[in-house]
């Protein structure tokens, strides 16, 4: 389909240490369309975070393809590498780890759009935008990352992600390591900009309660297969597996 904007084909990862080998992704497909919010769900170690670290070549790919608005990017390096970066950007569990802790956070949002060539001046009024549409008042662009609090940070990383106009945003646990309250401020932050933006989500989350209120479509990951999937609605009302009814009853 046209408006496929991310597709995965039969990805799999297979991890090899000394003697021994470990399946941790087995032939997972999805695609993502524009402006829907797929949620990836799964207990800790099935295998999310090792998915999205194949699309984003953080990590390589032992068998299958990346396609992205109909370019396979499964093998591009370099430059091409870094267009795709412009495409897809990621949020991850913890923010503060994600920024250099000598720089500042407006440094480290403003950094695509200065190596982008836009001027100093140029740069600065669009981080002080981007943090205003994240929630965050502009002077937090002179904040380092330890001036900050754990929920400042992650909408400051949410701004940093969107200084491109990505068409993917990729959300690995990103409200995770927050507490109850701040993780629902960051969630209503993730749904207006799903609401105002033009992008697509991929939400990879433990919570499948988290991800009905939010998520398009659902996939299930049990040991790193896709178990089931579907609108939120059927995984959740009518879970064809026990595996997805306990993943329920461990949250809701
Ligand atoms: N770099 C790695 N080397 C070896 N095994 C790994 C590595 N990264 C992840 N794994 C293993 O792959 C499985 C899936 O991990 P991961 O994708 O991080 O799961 P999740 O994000 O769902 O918690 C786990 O069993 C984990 O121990
Ligand atoms: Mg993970």
């Amino acid at each position: 389909m046209d408006d496929v904007i991310l597709e995965a084909q039969h990805l799999k990862k297979v991890f090899i240490s000394g003697k021994k080998s470990m399946t941790a992704v087995d032939d997972v497909s999805f695609e993502l369309r524009q402006g829907e919010c797929l949620g990836i769900v799964g207990e800790s170690g099935s295998g999310k975070s090792t998915i999205v670290k194949m699309i984003t070549h953080l990590q390589s790919i032992t068998e299958g393809n990346v396609i992205l608005k109909g370019k396979d990017i499964t093998n591009v390096k370099g430059k091409e590498l870094r267009e795709v970066y412009k495409d897809i950007q990621m949020v991850f569990q913890m923010p503060m780890e994600s920024f250099d802790p000598r720089r500042t956070l407006g440094d480290g949002i403003g950094e695509s759009l200065r190596n982008m060539g836009l001027s100093r001046k140029e740069t600065r009024e669009r981080v002080e935008k981007l943090l205003e549409r994240c929630g965050l008042d502009k002077e937090y662009a002179d904040r380092y990352p330890h001036q900050v609090s754990g929920g400042q940070c992650q909408r400051a990383a949410i701004a940093r992600a969107l200084a491109v106009e990505p068409s993917v945003l990729i959300c690995d646990e990103a409200t995770s390591a927050l507490d109850v309250t701040v993780q629902k401020q960051i969630l209503k932050l993730l749904m207006e900009l799903k609401q105002k933006e033009n992008f697509s989500f991929l939400l990879i989350c433990h919570d499948l309660a988290l991800v009905q209120a939010f998520c398009d479509r659902v996939l299930v990951l049990y040991h790193g297969e896709t178990v089931e999937s579907g609108t939120p609605d059927e995984i959740i009302n009518h879970p064809k597996m026990d595996y997805t009814k306990k993943l329920i009853d461990s949250v809701l």
